[in-house]
């Protein structure tokens, strides 16, 4: 083999992409990353403090280094600074209930060959199922995701500050904009629209958070019900966008720009891609879900949203990071 020739590591890592999946999953499942925080340093000890196998442990550690997640030092394993921050029980930004979820998403990926030929899912439809039983299990495991996404916004928007404020989320899911802004802010007021089942998990969210009494829900499906007029000083469309077509997308952004008080901010937050499609690279891949489970959805451009929202009205557009998000904020 020559100097140049390149090795087939990495395509083979891909391949087996997942083991990564599983060992993450799993990992999560036992809680691995929090024993190790808690100062298991060792298959044995991890193995005693999860109450697995010893021989389990070791390959899970083994996996975990080789997927750099895990460090190990003079024979003692420990947690990378990102295991620690998106990994461990109890902080703000876990990602372990995601990781759990997404185990039980694998098999679903064996239909992405007669999908793509499709151009849409071949069976088991997703997001245009109404009270689909899927949200339940996805609004908690994503919440963690949007708690970075929704300090960012109420930093752009001055909503500490911003007095007696109504706001409208469409589509809220676990609830946790309407949460981390009523605790932000002591003087706002937060409505969520979404299916009834997923709007029982946020009331619970709020009561556990001690700002329910600032909180009401609409049930319903977005696309057909009611969103007022000139009633919110700030809207939200967050993890939405990519689930929708064009069309869609502009027809909410028209009736939201209706709902809102005149100088009102509607915050989209979403996985937006650049305009010449070369990244980031997580948006990217996550067109794939949306071929997989949705008819119409995927990752739009920032000249998409851009076109859209000044279709629907709006003509202060500005575009924030909340990696690997971006909001995307129109007055
Ligand atoms: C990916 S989750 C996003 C949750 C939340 N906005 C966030 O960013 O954390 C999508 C949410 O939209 C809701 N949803 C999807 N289609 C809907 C529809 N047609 N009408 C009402 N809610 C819908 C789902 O129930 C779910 O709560």
């Amino acid at each position: 083999m020559s100097d140049n020739q390149p090795t087939p590591d990495t395509i083979l890592r891909l391949i087996n992409g997942y083991w990564s999946t599983g060992l993450l999953g799993a990992a999560a499942e036992h809680q691995v990353f929090t024993h190790l925080d808690n100062g298991a340093d060792s298959a044995a000890q991890l193995a005693e403090r999860a109450q697995i196998s010893e021989r389990g442990a070791q390959t899970l550690l083994d996996g975990l280094v080789s997927i750099g997640l895990v460090d190990l030092d003079r024979g003692r394993y420990r947690n990378t600074p990102a295991a620690a921050t998106y990994l461990v029980k109890g902080r703000p930004a876990d990602l372990s209930a995601m990781a759990r979820l997404k185990l039980t998403h694998m098999g679903k990926l064996a239909a992405l060959p007669e999908v793509v030929r499709a151009g849409g899912p071949i069976s088991d439809p997703t997001t245009e199922v109404a009270d689909n039983p899927h949200w339940g299990e996805v609004v908690p495991a994503i919440a963690a995701q949007s708690v970075p996404a929704a300090a960012v916004a109420a930093d752009v928007l001055g909503l500490d500050e911003a007095g007696a404020v109504s706001i409208l989320d469409v589509g809220g899911g676990s609830g946790i904009y309407s949460a981390t802004w009523l605790e932000r802010n002591p003087a706002a007021r937060a409505t969520q629209l979404d299916w009834e089942p997923i709007n029982a998990i946020a009331r619970r969210l709020l009561t556990d958070r001690g700002v329910a009494d600032r909180f009401t829900c609409i049930d319903g499906d977005f696309h057909t019900t009611d969103f007022g007029t000139g009633t919110y000083d700030v809207a939200l469309y967050s993890h939405i966008a990519h689930q929708e077509g064009p069309e869609d997308n502009i027809a909410v952004f028209t009736r939201l720009k209706d709902a809102l008080k005149p100088g009102g901010a509607l915050v989209v937050c979403d996985y937006v891609v650049d305009d010449d499609r070369s990244g980031p690279a997580f948006p990217l891949l996550f067109a794939s879900e949306m071929l997989l489970k949705s008819q119409q959805g995927g990752t739009w451009r920032r000249a998409d949203y851009h076109a859209w929202l000044t279709k629907a009205g709006f003509s202060d557009i500005t575009f924030h990071a909340a990696p690997p998000a971006t909001l995307v904020i129109a007055r």
